[in-house]
């Protein structure tokens, strides 16, 4: 049975619903770690210990949520993260995600690694549409890609720099995943148990002559499906990118580019200094080094290299409130990666506007509450930092 959306009223809550519609191979990919899940539990904690202390008085009824970022205003600081295969979640899962966003003025970033193209997510919520970027191996095709990508409209180009070389990820060698599902009698059972997500997102394309769900931007003649995810080698992600990738991007990309997976201070200076426009301050979700340091614990030291680059930050962000902490310690805006995914799950395209319009409202509840009216004046001294309590 679908859950009743309006019962649904926090991200636990969708996170639930998500589980019991997808089978325990896709529901494990998006919702946990890498290798001991430590950077997971830390970053939360690390949100977690951060209190706010609330100003009194303040007349703070109305509270504005507008910010800039790479030199345009949004209405809210939400920015939807790429998250790879999400059209396995649902049919058309990334257009679903990106007209849901756009409806709150939420702009998405869709993955090199969507099952739906850039062309189709850019129709669907035209203007709104970053492009994440993954270099492979074959520079050319990369470029060729990049081509792709602005011809369909996009300005924003965010390069993935976290990810040289393929996590640990126990759990999805254990449910037979690798970006596509091998077929062991676990995993046939897995599947087999959630009829109606495998009828959705697996047996109704193939008898409606759809085919098997694929990448589509990889190149047509070399393009891995989900049944068949090996990659040809000049497509897989490259291990040896550098820094002169970035400076050479910097000078066919035209759009806003921004770096997506920085933690040192000296990376963020480096990008500066060679026009990057913004960086992402990310543990990728505490999917890739199971050692990285919690996002909220080095983000200041970040935002004091970054000058007139725009700070987004992601991971762990699961409430209002860890947002605003977020910004109190200098980000610009965040992304968030799980959370339109659990809406993905328990109700579609619905589903994702509602779990974006929760967090929102609790944004605006956690402002109100501690005589916060602009997010633009957020400041670090309205935190305190609680370590040791946990
Ligand atoms: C299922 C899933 C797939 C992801 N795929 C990508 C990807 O292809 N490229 C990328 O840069 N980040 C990817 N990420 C990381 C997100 O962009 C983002 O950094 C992270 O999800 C933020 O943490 P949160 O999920 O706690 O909000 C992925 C995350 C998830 C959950």
């Amino acid at each position: 049975m679908a859950p009743d959306l309006s019962s649904l009223l926090e991200a636990e809550d969708f996170r639930t619903a998500a589980r019991r519609y997808l089978p325990r191979v896709l529901f494990e990919y998006m919702d946990r770690g890498s290798e001991r899940e430590t950077a997971l539990r830390l970053g939360r904690a690390a949100l977690d210990r951060l209190r706010i202390v609330p100003s009194v008085l303040t007349g703070s009824n109305d509270c504005d949520l507008s910010c800039n970022v790479l030199g345009k205003t949004l209405p809210t600081p939400l920015i939807v993260a790429p998250t790879a295969i999400a059209g396995m979640i649902r049919p058309g899962g990334e257009a679903r995600i990106a007209s849901a966003a756009a409806r709150l003025g939420v702009p998405v970033c869709l993955a090199t690694q969507s099952i739906v193209p850039i062309e189709t997510v850019a129709r669907a919520a035209p203007g709104n549409v970053w492009f994440q970027l993954y270099v492979w191996q074959d520079r050319k095709r990369t470029l060729d890609l990049l081509e792709r990508v602005k011809a369909a409209g996009v300005e924003t180009l965010v390069v993935t720099v976290d990810t040289s070389v393929q996590p640990l990820r126990h759990y999805n060698r254990r449910n037979g995943f690798s970006m596509g599902f091998r077929a062991t009698p676990r995993s046939v059972l897995d599947i087999a148990s959630h009829p109606r997500w495998a009828w959705n997102a697996l047996l109704r394309p193939l008898v409606q002559g759809r085919g098997i769900p694929d990448f589509p931007h990889y190149p047509e003649y070399l393009r891995p499906n989900v049944l068949r995810p090996r990659q040809d080698p000049s497509v897989r992600l490259a291990r040896d990118v550098t820094w002169q990738d970035i400076e050479h991007l910097r000078v066919v990309w035209k759009g806003k580019l921004v770096l997506k997976g920085i933690l040192s201070p000296e990376d963020v200076t480096r990008a500066r200094r060679i026009g990057i426009d913004g960086v992402v301050v990310s543990t990728h979700g505490a999917r890739n080094l199971d050692s990285a340091p919690a996002v909220a614990d080095v983000l200041p030291s970040l935002t004091d290299e970054a000058g007139n680059m725009t700070v987004i930050a992601d991971s762990g962000i699961r409430q209002g409130s860890d947002v605003f902490k977020l910004l109190a310690l200098g980000a610009d805006a965040v992304m968030v990666g799980r959370l339109p995914l659990y809406g993905l799950a328990a109700g579609g395209a619905e589903g994702v506007e509602r779990i974006l319009s929760m967090l929102l409202d609790e944004l605006r509840v956690t402002m109100g509450l501690s005589g916060q009216t602009a997010l633009s004046e957020l400041e670090l001294n309205s935190l305190l930092n609680v370590r040791g309590q946990e």
